[in-house]
Order: structure tokens, then C-alpha cells, then sequence
């Protein structure tokens, strides 16, 4: 058996994780949150705060996949404020379960595209992982930097994963799209408005990718137990691109509705006094009872609808070293949209 620690066991990605490795019969996996989750079979959640001091009250775990995120009141790009935080969460949670963990073999941090600036403007494309590190402060180089020098001497390694907006659901999370896209259609059909796309004018037509949740997953499991992943970095996405205007009259039609002309709309402003609106909506649909702060977070859709550049990672390396998966992304989005429905999430 291996023993995974899931740090942020209950995120957009961490619990895609917890999932994929509950899945396998060769797994136990212990997940960490604030929250507690449901333990099941071979899976256990423990409530902490990693920003606190803290010792484990389990031992010898064999990987680590570290997917926990703090964030900051602020923009994208005020990315530098989530340093402290971030910083501290990765040393004592990876230090804690080290110091019990003697067979440890792999931890998988995971970062993202926004250490190559994607969120600052436009920037070499497709990146490379050994593309330079963009000008100015971010949190993903202190955790880089903190773990490559914990690990020297070390027997175990790392691997530091770096997708691009994630697709999954994860009630509370700062930064999920396909939310921003299911909660959109419901309040405009609602409203009797068309599903326009909210982009400022410049954003739609650039070239754009994302990561499914579940694909991430997979990914991970690979970077976790794939010995050439020692010590590397690797982009994960779906590995396709598109632009955002040609798929979203397809993503409108999901909900039935029409996309129309762009129509530009600060979603985060506008959506500011729809709860109530949102509230009525689950009770005449008899939705899952999620509040509205709690099923979506308007400034991601605004700051991924409102980039005006390309935003494209190179595949190559991941590939080369073995993992082969992909995704098409505007299938992806029918399909996790039409599930959104089917849970009853959205109407
Ligand atoms: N989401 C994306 O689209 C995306 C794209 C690219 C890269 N990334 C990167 O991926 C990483 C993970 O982000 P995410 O979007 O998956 O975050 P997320 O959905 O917000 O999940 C964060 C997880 O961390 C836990 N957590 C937060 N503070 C904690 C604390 N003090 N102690 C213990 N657990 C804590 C949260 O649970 P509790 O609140 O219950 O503690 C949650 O389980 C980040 O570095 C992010 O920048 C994200």
C-alpha cells in the first residue's frame, strides 16, 4: 500500500485527487483541510490548519500532494500579497509529515501558468517549464525554492506541477470556472437576457487553455510514481487550445439559450446583489441548497473572460516523460456543464 497526504483535500483539485487515488486498491489516503470531509473507505480527512504549528497524528506517508491555496482579497495580479501564507502552509505541512515519514518518495507540489506571468500580460508562447521566471514577486517561486532546498540530501524528490485554470467543482473555492459559466447562464435566462459572452472588447478571440480536474488527477498520479518526474517541472493541461468566442455559443446552447452579440459585463460588480435572485432560483429549480458565495467566486471569471493575450503551455516535455492523456476541452465543457445540470447544481 502506498500513503498519499492530500494537503488541500478539499479544493478544485485536491479532491479530484483524493478520488482518483481512492479509486485504486493500492492507495490509503489521508486529506487535509480546515474543513472535515466524509471519510470512506481507505480515505480519511484530519481538520488542521497548516498555517498553525501542528504535528500529524498519523505516520509513513509515502507521497505527498501538496494542493492547498490561501487566497488574497486582491486581483490576479496582486499575486505577490499571497506570499506569506502560501509559503508557510507548504513548510509546515511538508516538514510536519516529513519528520513522521521515513519512506517518504514523492512530494507533488502544485503551482500553475502564472509563473510564467500568465495573469500579468502577454508572455513567451507556447511556455516552456525552463522558461525564465517573470519579473517581480510570486508565491510559486518561494514554494519552488523552499522545497528544492529542503529536499537536497535527501532520498526523496519532488515534482512541481504547473496546470492552467482548472474545471472541476469544489463548493468555496476562489478559482473555478465552470461555475462562473453555469451560475452566468442561470441568472441571465433568469433575467430573460442572452448568454453573451462578458469579455471586454480584445478578449475571446485570443488563444486560450484550460485543465479538467479529473485529467489533473491523472496527472498527478503519474508525476507522483513516474521516477523520471524526480526533481522536474511539468505543464498540465488538456492539451489543446481555443478560443473562447468560437466554443461558447456551443456552451449556451447546453443551457438552451442564446449566446448573441459580446456584451461586455463586470461579472464580479453586476453579481454583487444577485443572491437573493440566486437563493429564488434554487427554490423554484429545487437545486442543491449551495449559497450563492459558496457555488462561485465572480473575480476569477472576470479575470480569466478579460485576458487580452495568448495563453498556451508547451506539452512536450510531460509527453516525452510519459504522460500521454488528453482532453478535448470543448467536449469537456458540454459534457461537465450537462453534469452541472444533471446534479442539480444549476438548473
Ligand atoms: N483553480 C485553478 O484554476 C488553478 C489553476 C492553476 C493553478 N492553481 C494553483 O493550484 C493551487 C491550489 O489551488 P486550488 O484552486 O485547487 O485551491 P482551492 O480550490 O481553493 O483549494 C484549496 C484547498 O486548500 C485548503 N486550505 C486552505 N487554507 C488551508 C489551511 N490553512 N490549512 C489547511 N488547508 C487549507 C482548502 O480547504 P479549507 O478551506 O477547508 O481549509 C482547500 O481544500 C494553488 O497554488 C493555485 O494557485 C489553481
Amino acid at each position: 500500500m502506498k500513503k498519499a497526504v492530500v494537503v488541500g483535500a478539499l479544493g478544485v483539485m485536491g479532491r479530484y485527487i483524493v478520488d482518483k487515488l481512492a479509486a485504486r486498491p493500492d492507495w490509503e489516503v489521508i486529506g487535509l483541510s480546515r474543513r472535515k470531509g466524509e471519510d470512506r473507505e481507505r480515505v480519511r480527512y484530519v481538520p488542521v490548519d497548516v498555517l498553525k504549528p501542528w504535528a500529524p497524528d498519523f505516520g509513513d506517508a509515502t507521497h505527498v500532494f501538496y494542493a492547498a491555496f490561501q487566497a488574497s482579497a486582491g486581483k490576479a495580479a496582486d499575486y505577490a500579497s499571497n506570499i506569506a501564507p502560501n509559503r508557510d502552509m507548504l513548510v509546515n505541512a511538508v516538514s510536519a509529515i516529513e519528520r513522521v515519514s521515513p519512506n517518504l518518495e514523492r512530494v507533488v507540489l502544485i503551482t500553475g501558468t502564472k509563473y510564467y506571468g500568465t495573469h500579468l500580460g502577454p508572455y513567451k508562447t507556447p511556455a516552456r517549464e525552463s522558461d525564465p521566471r517573470h519579473a517581480g514577486a510570486n508565491y510559486y517561486f518561494d514554494q519552488i525554492d523552499w522545497l528544492t532546498e529542503f529536499q537536497k540530501g535527501k532520498r526523496w524528490t519532488w515534482t512541481d506541477l504547473r496546470p492552467q485554470t482548472l474545471c472541476g467543482f469544489a463548493p468555496g473555492t476562489a478559482m473555478s470556472i465552470l461555475p462562473v459559466i453555469a451560475v452566468y447562464a442561470a441568472i441571465m435566462k433568469e433575467l430573460g437576457r442572452p448568454m453573451a459572452w462578458p469579455g471586454k472588447p480584445g478578449t475571446g478571440r485570443t488563444i486560450y487553455q484550460v485543465t479538467d480536474s479529473g485529467h489533473f488527477a491523472s496527472a498527478a498520479l503519474w508525476a507522483a510514481t513516474d521516477a523520471r518526474c524526480a526533481n522536474q517541472a511539468y505543464n498540465i493541461t488538456n492539451g489543446d487550445y481555443f478560443r473562447w468566442l468560437d466554443i461558447w455559443p456551443r456552451l449556451a446552447a447546453v443551457f438552451g439559450m442564446e449566446a448573441g452579440e459580446p456584451s461586455p459585463l463586470n461579472l464580479t460588480e453586476f453579481m454583487a446583489d444577485k443572491a437573493p435572485l440566486w437563493d429564488a432560483i434554487v427554490s423554484k429549480h429545487g437545486l442543491k441548497p449551495y449559497r450563492f458565495d459558496e457555488v462561485v467566486a465572480w473575480p476569477f471569471g472576470d479575470y480569466v473572460f478579460n485576458t487580452t493575450w495568448d495563453v498556451m503551455s508547451n506539452l512536450t516535455k510531460s509527453r516525452q516523460h510519459g504522460f500521454h492523456d488528453v482532453v478535448d476541452s470543448e467536449e469537456m465543457f458540454v459534457d461537465l456543464l450537462t453534469r452541472f445540470r444533471e446534479a442539480r447544481i444549476v438548473p
